[in-house]
């Protein structure tokens, strides 16, 4: 069947079969590699993409279920030469190891901020606590999170 998609400001449409995954949709489908295949089950986060302007795993959702959706992955938070705020955090504060978990955290990061959920590094921990980073990078993801949610709201 025929899936349409907004995925990061584009009009999109693919052809699958109802039981692929947002995840697959947008990696294998679209080319959009830059979102993390972790554990593929809900537990990691690597998948994290913004749907909506809402975080889901995509490797939990089906294509299908969002049909006309705005999709948002880490390849869209960029503006041309400019980095998104919260990925010039990151880079800051050194908030990544082997880069895995990253684009997950970023985007989730992307939503807590903009939930408004970065009152303490406590407020932070826990809503930024369904993304795993194997690397135990968490400190200074926090860090990288409460610096940009600071600018964001500027
Ligand atoms: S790959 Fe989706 S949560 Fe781990
Ligand atoms: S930086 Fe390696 S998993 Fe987080």
């Amino acid at each position: 069947m025929e899936v349409a998609l907004t995925v990061n400001g584009q009009a999109r449409k693919v052809v699958l079969e109802p039981r692929v995954t947002l995840l697959d949709a947008l990696r294998e489908r679209l080319g959009l590699t830059g979102t993390k295949k972790g554990c593929d089950r809900g537990e990691c986060g690597a998948c994290t993409v913004l749907a909506d302007g809402e975080r889901v795993k995509s490797c939990l959702t089906l294509a299908v279920m969002r049909q006309g959706a705005e999709i948002t992955t880490v390849e869209g938070l960029a503006r041309g030469e400019e980095l998104h705020p919260v990925q010039e955090a990151f880079i800051r504060h050194d908030a990544f190891q082997c880069g895995m978990c990253t684009p997950g955290q970023i985007m989730s990061a992307v939503a807590c901020i903009d939930e408004g959920h970065t009152g303490s590094e406590a407020e932070i921990r826990e809503w930024m606590s369904g993304n795993l980073c194997r690397c135990a990078a968490y400190q200074n993801i926090v860090a990288a999170v409460a610096d940009a949610a600071k600018e964001v709201r500027r």
